[in-house]
């Protein structure tokens, strides 16, 4: 069993947990996730560690309730336990194994939408650590959905927020701040890194292909073992089909196929739908009507 040692509701259906996980705290690096369980028939949930540390032997993760498992997990206090954590899984930053002379002529942005500013920020605190200061553009749908800004700001050169409806930062997407900030500002970077919702990811790429930017994506995919056994996080990247769980999660964005993915993500909406609906009203209809069958 794995002890929750902190809860934080951050924001609307955003929560964050420091978990006591001495195995994946001691060798996780940055861009790898664990899959959670709660419960012996639990399903596995996938999650991108946000932070950790080795001497208290704890990570922390930040989820969003989007369904029935997630909103069981926003349900748990400090003290409550996961059956299992997995991990770390998945392949590290590709920045970890780059020597840091070559990463110091680089110049790093990232796109961070709304909760992908949890897997960003592990990424651009390690390289603060190691003394490069990259530039962050973090976006959410309005002022009180943006989470870690505070977090980012300690370890980013520059904080770039935007919200859709214009109530915090600046009025737009996160692709027209890289925009201005490329063509106005006349700021040049060497690559980025877009982390966040799977349709931003795409529309984060198409833009950076036209800036001629070079741009790794963070993929999300239905996951199941997590460890390369069943295909389903299959993903199709240039010309070949790989396993995000262990070929990834990051990839070239600019050869990820991010319409296949959108579709594959919604394979089990209707099971999800009614996984929702037993948690929310118990059993009663989470099989189905008798007349639909
Ligand atoms: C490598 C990886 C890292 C992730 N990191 C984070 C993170 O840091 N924070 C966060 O909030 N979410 C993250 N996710 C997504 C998270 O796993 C899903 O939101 C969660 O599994 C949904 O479960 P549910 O039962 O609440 O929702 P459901 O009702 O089952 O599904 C809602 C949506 O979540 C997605 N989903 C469902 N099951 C899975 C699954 N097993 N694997 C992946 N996606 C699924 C589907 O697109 C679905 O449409 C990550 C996913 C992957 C693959
Ligand atoms: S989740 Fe099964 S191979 Fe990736």
């Amino acid at each position: 069993m794995y002890e929750i040692t902190k809860v934080e509701h951050l924001v609307d259906k955003d929560w964050l947990m420091v978990v006591k996980a001495p195995f994946v705290a001691k060798k996780c690096e940055p861009g790898q996730f664990l899959i959670v369980k709660l419960g012996e028939l639990g399903e596995r949930i996938p999650l991108t560690i946000a932070d950790y540390d080795r001497e208290e032997e704890t990570i922390t993760i930040v989820f969003q309730v989007v369904g029935a498992s997630t909103e069981k997990m926003s349900k748990l206090k400090a003290g409550d336990c996961f059956t299992d954590v997995v991990g770390p899984l998945g392949k590290p930053s590709e920045m970890i194994d780059t020597p840091i002379d070559e990463l110091k002529k680089q110049s790093i942005i990232f796109i961070a939408g709304g909760v992908g500013a949890a897997p960003v920020y592990p990424q651009v605190k390690w390289l603060h650590a190691h003394g490069i200061e990259a530039d962050v553009i973090l976006g959410a749908r309005s002022k009180d959905l943006l989470i870690m800004e505070d977090d980012l700001r300690k370890v980013a050169a520059n904080v770039y927020v935007c919200t859709d409806d214009g109530s915090y930062g600046d009025k737009g997407v996160v692709t027209d701040i890289l925009k201005k900030l490329v063509n106005e500002q006349g700021k040049k970077y060497t690559q980025c890194i877009a982390i966040g919702p799977v349709i931003m990811m795409k529309f984060a790429c198409l833009t950076t292909k036209d800036l001629g930017i070079p741009t790794i994506v963070s993929m999300n995919p239905i996951m199941i073992d997590g460890t390369g056994m069943c295909g389903a996080c299959r993903l199709v990247v240039g010309d070949q089909v790989k396993f995000a769980c262990v070929d990834g999660p990051e990839f070239d964005g600019h050869l990820v196929d991010f319409d296949l993915a959108m579709k594959r993500q919604r394979q089990y909406k209707d099971e999800e739908g009614r996984a929702m609906l037993a948690l929310q009203e118990g059993a009663t209809h989470s099989g189905g009507c008798e007349a639909d069958k």
